[in-house]
């Protein structure tokens, strides 16, 4: 978007954005991002009718601000994500599922999974898609996933399940039929996951820095995937340490390819390309 020379970022008004975001979210705006924050806000300036930044934080800072400053963090983070997204951690996750399966029915629970940084979904209903396959192979043992989020307007997509039907790319092509409808007329080229796996999904918005996870404990497994890189070293090693009490003893965090736990302390055992273990 072509910002207006009239509506300029100054670096005072970017240093007091940047603070709140950090704030709120721990995602770190460097200043080579100014540019990037601006074009992103230009069109919030203008469906609000605000003329400068300045108003814009004003407005951000005044008591009803906060539906504001949700607003602010959903245009800033960056949702890319896809269906079977680095597909080895699906396929080690499939390895994991008996292990993990006796574990819950020997203590007579469910399975219970976390995608914590779910975006719009397609991470949640991969790993779905991965329990409902391997079903077959347990016995009678339930399983649930959260899918969470900081951001309110991912995690609507994410509670729809509507994806271009071009984007569900999946790694075996009966799926796509097994658990996805076919848009027609208005939906035409869009496909919705099927109602048996949405209902699988708890879908709700956590800040991943807020006091108190409304998500159960003694998670088996949690996806954390490419979320860190966006924070800074002391916030990561803070979040490593919550999702480490969050597991089950012998519960699994994955993290995203290039957010390797090397550098940050940690009482987790290696076990596969960005998997980690909690002892137990
Ligand atoms: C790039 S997406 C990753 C999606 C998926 N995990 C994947 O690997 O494909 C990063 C997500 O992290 C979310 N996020 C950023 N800061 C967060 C925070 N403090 N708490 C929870 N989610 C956050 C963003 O809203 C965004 O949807």
């Amino acid at each position: 978007m072509v910002i207006p020379p009239e509506i300029q970022l100054s670096p005072e008004a970017f240093e007091w954005l940047s603070r709140l975001v950090y704030d709120q979210s721990r995602i770190c705006l460097g200043d080579d991002k100014r540019i990037l924050l601006a074009s992103r806000l230009a069109q919030r300036l203008r469906d609000l009718g605000l003329g400068s930044f300045e108003d814009y934080c004003d407005r951000l800072a005044a008591p009803d601000g906060a539906d504001e400053v949700t607003e602010l963090i959903d245009l800033v983070s960056t949702n890319h994500t896809r269906f079977f997204r680095e597909p080895v951690h699906f396929e080690i996750l499939r390895r994991l599922l008996p292990e993990l399966a006796s574990r819950a029915a020997r203590d007579g629970r469910s399975l219970s999974l976390w995608s914590a940084a779910a975006a719009s979904g397609e991470e949640a209903y991969s790993m779905a898609i991965v329990l409902a396959e391997s079903a077959g192979e347990r016995s009678g043992v339930g399983w649930r996933i959260e899918a969470s989020d900081i951001s309110r307007r991912m995690l609507e997509r994410c509670r729809m399940g509507i994806y271009e039907l071009s984007k569900v790319h999946l790694p075996t092509a009966v799926w796509r039929a097994r658990y996805f409808l076919r848009g027609f007329g208005e939906r035409e080229g869009m496909a919705r996951v099927k109602p048996a796996l949405r209902r699988r999904l708890t879908v709700r918005q956590v800040n991943l820095f807020q006091d108190f996870y409304p998500v159960p404990l003694d998670q088996d497994v949690i996806f954390c995937r490419n979320v860190m890189i966006y924070f800074d070293q002391p916030s990561r090693v803070a979040l490593v340490e919550r999702l480490t009490a969050q597991l089950a003893p012998g519960g699994y965090l994955f993290v995203g390819h290039t957010e390797s736990l090397i550098g940050i302390p940690h009482a987790l055992e290696s076990c596969g390309p960005s998997v980690y273990r909690r002892p137990g």
